[in-house]
């Protein structure tokens, strides 16, 4: 049993680690063919790209995927801890499966992800959940079916997360949710720390993967038809620093824009790491998007400071600017939170004063949520719920009118969709916009993973409407 240790977690030495391949051992192999599972995933694009490769981990062992959790062999959450709500989920998700497990105790269940690594999580865990059947940490994902056949063949609760960086895989298995579009890890972890922020904790200081690495995996998914890469990390604009002297994002982007990939993006960049090296290479490749997630989480000042984010209102919009000139359509999103301890009403008119220069494409707003053990979880949360509810509901209506008068631009536009498939309700088909829109069509004889043109014809907050184009 290994068990997480935040004071091990946030060491940052640079102890060096192996890379080696992942490897399964071969009388594991469809060991539990006939079985089926059920995998659940919280959070963010880390976690649904982990998912990929838990799938396919399962899968190699012999389970197959089974659609209703109650109809299931093994049940498996990839959680998160980003926000007190996200626990709450996951937790909620555990108490049906308990009573579910009464009724049926050959029920597996297992939880990984972010919460994992939590030392408080784990603790209610050991005492609460005795019938939880196993723990996975972050650090030891691909560890997967071992722990799991301990778990099935020793019948005891497995508990393992290490607190610190292990050999870092590569060639894991992967099952993609989609054929024309893909995620690439280039970096884990994250060394910011922002005061108010878990993910240093849980996913362990930055490491970037060999460019080389990286390159190849692009290149095969170029070989199998992808159109499209999103580069992963939680702090892309980091890549590489670890690494080398003279290689970083703005590097890997040219040589995968070279490889002629259709459509290149990446999230989430950190406005600190953003070089201007970066944003020329940006503004030379069309094939990289010009779409770019620049989380401001706050326009005053005095509280980017307390969150410790590293740049001011002035120098955030001085990169904005920059990244708006470099292409003749560049669309920016963001991430805000309101209600951090000690934000005064001027402090959260400076950031409306901000949204309102900014008028984001889009933008995903947060209530504060104090997380244990981070540095902002001592200081005194003294903004009110009424009050954060408040300024919640005063930011989005502001965020909301910019969205959807973005959106108004693109009327009577030609514009490139990479098509997913057809809308539930209605018989349209839909994609994105080189600007990540989402663009709900009428059209005939197009296919998920093709590139069409749309005019488009109508505009809404979150959507754009319009009709195939053929020129
Ligand atoms: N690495 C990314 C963000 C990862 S988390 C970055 O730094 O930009 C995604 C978003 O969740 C953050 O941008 C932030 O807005 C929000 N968030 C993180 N911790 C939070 C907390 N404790 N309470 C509320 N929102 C939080
Ligand atoms: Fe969290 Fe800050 Fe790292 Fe983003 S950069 S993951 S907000 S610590
Ligand atoms: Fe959540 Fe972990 Fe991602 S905390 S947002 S799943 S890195």
């Amino acid at each position: 049993m290994h068990l997480p240790d935040y004071k091990e977690a946030k060491k940052r030495e640079n102890t060096p680690y192996q890379t080696r391949d992942y490897q399964l051992k071969q009388n594991l192999r469809d060991k539990y063919q006939g079985k089926s599972y059920f995998l659940k995933t919280y959070g963010c694009q880390m976690n649904e790209h982990d998912s990929e490769n838990i799938k396919a981990m399962l899968e190699e062992l012999g389970f197959h995927e089974q659609e209703d959790y109650r109809k299931a062999d093994l049940v498996m959450l990839n959680t998160c801890s980003i926000r007190e709500n996200a626990h709450n989920k996951a937790f909620g998700m555990l108490g049906r499966l308990k009573n579910l497990k009464e009724k049926n105790p050959n029920l597996f269940v297992g939880i990984c992800g972010c919460m994992a690594q939590e030392e408080g999580v784990i603790e209610k865990i050991t005492s609460n959940y005795p019938w939880l059947n196993f723990v996975l940490g972050t650090h030891n994902l691909c560890d997967l079916p071992n722990v799991l056949d301990r778990a099935f063949t020793e019948n005891k609760q497995e508990i393992e997360v290490y607190s610190k960086e292990l050999d870092m895989i590569e060639n894991a298995p992967v099952l993609r949710d989609k054929s024309y579009k893909a995620y690439v890890n280039i970096i884990y972890g994250c060394n910011k720390f922002c005061t108010y922020c878990i993910v240093p904790y849980t996913r362990g200081r930055e490491r970037s993967r060999k460019k080389e690495d990286i390159l190849k995996e692009v290149k095969e998914l170029i070989q199998k038809g992808y159109q499209e890469v999103t580069l992963l990390g939680q702090n892309v604009n980091a890549y590489g620093k670890d690494l080398y002297d003279d290689y970083g994002l703005g590097e890997l982007l040219e040589d995968i824009a070279k490889l002629k990939i259709p459509r290149i993006r990446f999230v989430t960049s950190h406005p600190w790491d953003f070089t201007d090296s970066m944003i020329k290479v940006i503004g030379k490749y069309e094939n990289i998007m010009p779409s770019i997630h620049l989380p401001v989480q706050s326009g005053s000042n005095s509280i980017l400071k307390k969150m410790g984010r590293r740049y001011t209102k002035e120098s955030y919009l001085c990169l904005f600017d920059k990244l708006k000139k470099c292409r003749k359509h560049m669309a920016i999103s963001t991430d805000i939170i309101v209600g951090f301890p000690g934000e005064s009403e001027k402090d959260f008119q400076d950031t409306l004063d901000l949204v309102k220069y900014c008028k984001f494409d889009n933008a995903f707003t947060f209530i504060y949520s104090p997380r244990e053990n981070t540095p902002a979880a001592k200081l005194k949360d003294d903004v009110s719920k009424e009050e954060k509810e408040q300024r919640l509901y005063q930011l989005n209506e502001i965020v909301n009118q910019y969205f959807l008068e973005n959106n108004q631009k693109h009327i009577g536009k030609v514009e490139k969709v990479l098509v997913e498939g057809k809308s539930q309700k209605k018989e349209m088909y839909f994609g994105y916009t080189e600007e990540n829109k989402l663009v709900n069509f009428h059209g005939k004889n197009v296919a998920a993973g093709e590139i069409v043109k749309v005019k488009i014809l109508e505009a809404k907050t979150w959507s754009l409407d319009g009709e195939l184009y053929e020129s």
